[in-house]
């Protein structure tokens, strides 16, 4: 990960914009199409090289049902993305989390902004009482991100994914609120 981004004197909360939250629109295509093929976004989520515009758009057109969609915006500019996507059956008590921050404007708080409002929707709008995700083992800005919310590592993912020609482990880590 980024050394820049490690120190946390470097980081630039607040010296961004407003951070405005809202849902996706078939008109992020292609600010989410672009954010998906930046280095950093991809090497701490599960996105492949060259995403398409097009794949982009069919995932915009067709939400899942019960799904929660965000994109971040400063100064009219989308930089973020996040999506709470709600399981059914058995599992309708529990939903699963992916997120993501444009390279250039990780350490700003947007991240925080993001999953905030998707815990706020889980909390007090959908009754989930279970949130869930995978993070790699290296990916320091998120886990912390992430307990910061109250998830907590609940088991290792041996050889979860491959990246960058190498098998990558990954936390399973989740939220109780009951
Ligand atoms: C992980 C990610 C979403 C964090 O979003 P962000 O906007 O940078 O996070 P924030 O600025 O809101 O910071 C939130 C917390 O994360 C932690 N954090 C952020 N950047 C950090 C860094 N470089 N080093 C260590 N901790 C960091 C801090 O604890 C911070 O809490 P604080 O408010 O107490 O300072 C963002 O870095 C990202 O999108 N990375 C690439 C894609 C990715 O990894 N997605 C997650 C997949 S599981």
């Amino acid at each position: 990960m980024n050394s820049d981004q490690d120190d946390p004197s470097k980081r630039r909360p607040g010296k961004i914009g407003p951070i405005e939250i809202r849902a996706t629109r078939p008109s992020d295509a292609e600010a989410i199409a672009a954010i998906a093929n930046l280095p950093g976004f991809r090497a701490g989520t599960l996105r492949l090289p060259f995403q398409s515009l097009e794949e982009t758009r069919g995932w915009l057109e067709k939400p899942a049902p019960d799904s929660t969609r965000l994109v971040a915006e400063v100064n009219g500019q989308v930089v973020g993305n996040a999506g709470l996507n709600r399981l059914a059956g058995r599992r309708i008590h529990t939903g699963n989390i992916g997120m993501g921050v444009h390279d250039d404007f990780t350490g700003c708080g947007i991240g925080s902004a993001l999953l905030g409002a998707l815990v706020d929707t889980a909390d007090n709008w959908l009754a989930i009482k279970r949130l869930e995700l995978s993070v790699y083992v290296d990916n320091a800005p998120a886990i912390r991100l992430y307990e910061k919310f109250g998830f907590e590592t609940e088991g290792r993912l041996r050889a979860f994914a491959f990246r960058n020609s190498e098998y990558v482990d990954a936390f399973t880590m989740a939220r109780l609120k009951f």
